[in-house]
């Protein structure tokens, strides 16, 4: 086991944690997710493009930001706000043209900042030609989607299982023009492409070496778990968590998701991206139990994203379950991998939304910290919350479908809103007053310009953080993890020639005194680099004494050795 759990009883509480070395080979870099519609508008329509992206590039560089993975800006009927995809090799207008791509890419590319796309291979828009010609019959597009003719049923002609839409209701969709139903694990408008055929495996790999050809340096895979399904089309057995047959967690997903041949594709994408001199990075899209996701790591991918500290942390988790959190992945990774960490993306509501501020600020100081891959949804580096969208205005598919009275526990709006750049109209987001989806009613205040100038602003903390996690000598630092305080976890990473760094994050609500003495070849006495607080107990570039350390409760507090040499390596 590459995780040593460390059990001391020499202070009270019980101080448990890991420590890890991260291995040479491990790819060590801070993404970024940028939605494009709602990252930077140029031309004022409302809507967010890659003009705007490249206007605000500075952005990433003054982040620290490493890499960036765009959302879908392929050509679409949007229905899914790009996810249903009618033309994988354009960039759909309302985006920009493929010269405007082009220029994003080199921009990027110049400030040596990698650029990944969203690949989305399980299904296309009803509106792709494939589908259109599949729809008629014309080979071989006829099987290019998952098609099938349904069963009987008292007279009655009803699809032929009891699978379930991502988005509620049956998988299944009937079409006249082919006398037979179709599957769309998401909304009726994505069908599935049909993966057992070769011809849609090769149109797939050649969309892969279309953007690699262009000089993208990856790929986010969109859904991937749902490629294959079991060719018997049996009906899953029943969760027994809801009574609601159009439910999703209706039923257990043992035929539609995580199939064999859904991992064994991967080598073969792998291959594609090996062809080029440089690194080209495949990250999947995985929500789902520990065995079935670590096995991705087997199969040539960089990871399957670690969505856990979005599905295990709530607005109660202590200390002991962010340890619980950190430690699973670590233990459960196989030998030789990259970890990585993901806080929010435009499925989920926003990190502050789901767990409050000060669990926020721990979270984030936690993951900047860790070895490996960290992923900042666009928005959580100035601590964006989710707004409130009133049905008239809910656009997201899975909230309309959900209906007037389910869509708030179901739409995906809130978590998309325009970025909040300053106070100016829309927030700086774009010069229209209206946007596609309603800014955020607390840009005034929570915006990027005025975060900049406050010291203890998320996005103050956010910059000192990423700063640490670009240094050389820190990627290659041991991790040292500890439960101080019920509400107190800390990270530390130690060099043994360039010093070290120690963060403290105390997200309870009393202030807590800590001995930090706990962590091993600690010297007596630390630097101050930041602090979350504005007191006089804990001033920046002060010195304090390692035994008794005062962590004011909600806030964070990151001390250095006074010989670490990596802030400015
Ligand atoms: C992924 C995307 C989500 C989309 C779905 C269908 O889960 O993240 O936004 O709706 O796939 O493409």
């Amino acid at each position: 086991m590459r995780v040593a759990i460390a059990f001391c009883v020499a202070v009270l509480p019980l101080v448990i944690g890991i420590t890890w070395n991260p291995p040479d080979n491990i790819v060590d870099f801070s993404l970024y997710q940028i939605y494009p519609r709602s990252y930077k508008d140029s031309d004022g329509n409302g809507i967010g493009d890659l003009r705007g992206i490249i206007e605000r590039l500075d952005h990433f560089t003054e982040s620290n930001v490493e890499a960036v993975w765009l959302s879908p800006i392929y050509r679409s009927p949007m229905v899914d706000f790009g996810y249903d995809i009618s033309n994988y090799k354009e960039i759909d207008p309302i985006f920009g043209t493929m010269e405007d791509f082009e220029e994003l890419l080199k921009a990027a590319h110049d400030r040596n900042l990698s650029v990944l796309m969203d690949f989305v291979p399980n299904h296309t828009s009803d509106q792709h030609e494939w589908f259109q010609k599949s729809l008629q019959g014309i080979p071989p597009y006829d099987s290019y989607y998952v098609w099938h003719a349904g069963r009987m049923e008292n007279g009655v002609r009803v699809p032929p299982n009891n699978w379930v839409s991502q988005m509620r209701g049956s998988a299944w969709q009937w079409k006249d023009e082919r006398q037979a139903y179709y599957l769309h694990q998401f909304s009726i408008q994505q069908p599935d492409l049909n993966y057992y055929s070769p011809d849609v495996r090769r149109e797939m790999k050649d969309v892969l070496k279309f953007w690699l050809d262009k000089g993208v340096d990856g790929f986010r895979v969109d859904a991937m778990i749902f490629l294959y399904e079991d060719k018997r089309f049996l009906n899953e057995p029943l969760s027994g968590l809801t009574d609601d047959p159009n439910d999703y967690d209706y039923t257990v997903k043992i035929y539609t998701t995580n199939q064999q041949p859904t991992y064994d594709i991967i080598p073969t994408w792998r291959q594609v991206l090996d062809k080029y001199e440089q690194p080209k990075y495949l990250m999947l899209e995985v929500y789902s139990n520990v065995s079935d996701t670590m096995k991705y790591y087997h199969y040539g991918a960089d990871f399957p994203f670690n969505f856990y500290t979005i599905t295990n942390l709530t607005r109660n988790s202590n200390a002991a379950d962010i340890q619980y959190v950190v430690e699973s992945w670590y233990d459960n990774m196989p030998e030789g991998c990259t970890p990585n960490w993901v806080t929010g993306n435009h499925d989920q509501h926003r990190l502050i939304s789901r767990l409050g501020e000060p669990r926020a600020r721990a979270i984030t100081t936690t993951v900047l910290l860790l070895p490996g891959v960290i992923v900042t949804y666009y928005g959580e580096e100035i601590g964006m919350i989710d707004e409130y969208i009133s049905w008239e205005d809910t656009v997201d598919p899975e909230g309309c479908r959900a209906g007037k009275e389910h869509y708030l526990t179901s739409s995906r709006d809130p978590e998309r809103t325009p970025f909040q750049w300053d106070d100016s109209v829309s927030a700086g987001f774009s010069s229209n007053p209206h946007t596609w989806l309603p800014v955020n009613e607390d840009y005034k205040t929570l915006n990027l310009a005025h975060e900049k100038k406050e010291k203890n602003s998320y996005y103050a903390l956010y910059e000192k953080l990423s700063a640490l996690k670009r240094s050389q000598y820190l990627k290659e630092a041991m991790l040292v993890t500890k439960v101080l305080d019920d509400y107190v976890f800390a990270v530390a990473r130690e060099t043994e020639d360039h010093g070290s760094v120690y963060a403290i994050s105390n997200f309870g609500d009393t202030d807590s005194i800590v001995d930090l003495s706990v962590f091993d070849n600690i010297p007596s006495k630390l630097n101050v680099y930041y602090a979350s607080a504005i007191s006089d107990i804990l001033p920046w570039e002060s010195v304090i004494q390692i035994r008794r350390v005062t962590i004011p409760a909600g806030s964070v507090v990151i001390l250095t050795t006074p010989n670490a040499d990596f802030v400015t390596d």
